[in-house]
């Protein structure tokens, strides 16, 4: 067959998006930020030696100061962490939980997981009613949809073992970021008000985020309480959060709610270092989250299935191209659906699913003339071995450490719950659990015993905070939120550029779709796949759906001259600094 070269044609709205934050850069003054000129046209902003890109230009500017100021990417990481609960409360927390992948200069490489726990009165019908069906919402709003949260303690974990700046000095920012108010962006002041009536009705006060009028874009927003919660952090660390006052509004808040989380919970909840998952793609070496995140072990699937295909030469968004790529995908997210969970409890076949030769024969039965239906795939036979609302940030250093964090309440404003008098929002996480096997979550994801509610246990998730090295050397440093869009969204942004010849801002920015198995369509974002090649794809018997814009892909990019590139997700306020 003849194939055609289809090379990424990048659009003028990328140009206005990069123009923009090159220009707000200027205006406020926080950073160098430039264009390298017409090497790179479609260049995001362009800095020396360092660089922080996160959801909000407020938590991007104070990670930057703290880079600044001498110190590394994880003192930056816990700046941005505790600015982000500030400033972006949709998804930035102290009540969730999330991952860390690291590379240090040395090219020493760790993960590390503060993921919520379920708390110990958690069971595993807890979410069905009397006659074994999942009781809609359950999961998902108020107080029993609350896992254990682990943001506080893994800032605490990292900063023990690779801060550098004292603790005290990486959670000021925020709380003079929270005193001094938060100015909406049209985007908050309307996922606010669209929050509102469920705020309303999950919880038993009227919380500071509600206002009796609508938000409106400049409406600055005062986070009193929660200057407090993180002043006890500051003082006092982990005890600041787990014990004395902001425990007990939290278990004073789920005993008006109905919650489970106790004293004990909190007391026990522990981050851990764990070894991230690595492989190859090519020339290129990745480092990702391992379980409880799917996300590492899925995307390296992702990347060894296609990798035998030339998807460059098939071109960007072209038929084969998304075929060989909804192919993969759909024979990925049958294999999470079995095989994932917390390996503290379910023994996770890692070098099974990860099997090169498995991998490759996943893909045997693929036959580009016509789709193979998903109700056709099973997770595969492993070969026997030992035994819409996340964020994600991408910092690198002056001194060439890298730090890929996602950290999520789940949904947006996770529960809705309020901790009352501590200003903060708890995570919805325990959804991401499979409440019942086969029934679908929020992300329409399907799951079975290996993810089944357990007390003390961590509920699956998709999050893909990933470093890419080239000849042993730091490549990109890339993540994003999207729920089950995650590990897809990821795998994209990364073919783009190594594939499709774009820029760190072309990747992100370029429109994205996603296949999870069930339900068994392409989900795509507008202007995605053309309508002739829509045509082509239903032809061979694809359903596809148009859905909203998803993700926001934070990614930095080492040039070839040294310098970084960062990608600032342009569906959101995302925002690139760097000196
Ligand atoms: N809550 C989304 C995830 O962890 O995948």
């Amino acid at each position: 067959m003849r194939l055609t070269i289809h090379a990424y044609k990048p659009k003028a709205r990328l140009h206005t998006f990069t123009c923009f934050a090159a220009i707000l850069l200027t205006v406020s003054g926080c950073a160098t930020g430039s264009r390298t000129g017409t090497e790179a046209a479609n260049r995001g902003v362009v800095a020396d030696k360092a660089m922080v890109v996160s959801a909000h230009p407020d938590a991007s500017k104070i990670g930057l100061e703290i880079l600044r100021k001498g110190g590394n990417a994880y003192d930056a990481a816990i700046a941005t962490q505790f600015a982000l609960a500030v400033c972006y409360p949709v998804a930035g927390n102290i009540g969730g939980g999330g991952f860390l992948v690291y590379r240090h200069h040395t090219g020493e490489t760790g993960a590390l997981d503060f993921r919520e726990k379920a708390p110990a009165a958690a069971s595993r019908d807890m979410y069905l009613d009397s006659l074994g069906n999942v009781v809609p919402n359950l999961s998902l709003l108020g107080h029993l949809a609350a896992g254990v949260p682990g943001s506080v303690d893994g800032m605490v974990k990292l900063h023990e073992k690779l801060g550098t700046l004292p603790f005290a000095e990486l959670v000021q920012p925020a709380i003079d970021l929270a005193r001094q108010g938060v100015v909406l962006t049209p985007r908050e002041a309307r996922m606010l008000n669209n929050a509102k009536e469920e705020m309303v009705a999950y919880n038993k006060h009227l919380p500071y985020l509600v206002r009796q009028q609508t938000w409106q874009a400049g409406d600055t927003l005062y986070h009193l309480d929660l200057a407090r919660t993180l002043e006890r952090i500051r003082d006092k660390g982990r005890a600041g959060f787990y014990t004395g006052e902001t425990a007990d509004l939290i278990v004073k808040e789920m005993q008006r709610g109905g919650g489970l989380i106790s004293h004990q919970d909190l007391q026990e909840y522990n981050a851990v270092w764990r070894t991230p998952i690595t492989g190859q793609y090519k020339d290129f070496k990745l480092t990702s989250m391992s379980p409880p995140s799917s996300g590492g072990i899925a995307l390296l699937q992702l990347l060894t299935m296609v990798e035998p295909y030339d998807l460059k030469e098939t071109g960007w968004q072209q038929p084969q191209t998304i075929q060989i790529m909804t192919e993969a995908e759909r024979r990925v997210y049958a294999d999470r659906a079995t095989y994932l969970g917390d390996p503290d409890f379910y023994d996770v076949p890692v070098s099974g699913l990860l099997d090169r030769t498995y991998l490759k024969n996943r893909m045997d039965d693929v036959n580009l003339a016509q789709a193979t239906p998903s109700s056709a795939v099973k997770a595969g036979e492993l070969p026997i071995y030992e035994s819409d609302q996340t964020t994600h940030f991408s910092i690198v250093d002056q001194f060439g450490n890298a730090a890929s964090i996602t950290t999520t309440i789940n949904g947006g404003y996770g529960s809705m719950v309020v901790v009352e008098g501590a200003g903060f929002l708890l995570n919805n996480e325990m959804d991401d659990f499979s409440a019942k096997p086969g029934v679908p979550n929020m992300f329409g994801l399907v799951g079975g015993e290996a993810n089944s509610v357990q007390p003390g246990k961590r509920m699956l998730s998709a999050m893909t905070p990933t470093i890419v090295e080239k000849d042993g050397k730091l490549f990109m440093v890339v993540g994003t939120p999207g729920g089950s869009t995650i590990i897809t969204s990821v795998f994209q942004t990364i073919l783009n550029v190594v594939e499709h010849g774009m820029t760190m801002q072309e990747a992100v920015a370029a429109p994205r779709f996603h296949h999870q198995w069930l339900p068994d369509e392409i989900q795509h974002e507008p202007d995605a796949i053309s309508p002739e090649v829509r045509a082509t794809l239903e032809s061979k018997g694809y359903k596809l759906k148009q859905r909203g814009k998803y993700g926001a892909v934070e990614g930095i990019l080492v040039l070839p001259n040294g310098k970084l590139e960062g990608g600032a997700d342009p569906r959101g306020d995302d925002m690139a600094v760097g000196f």
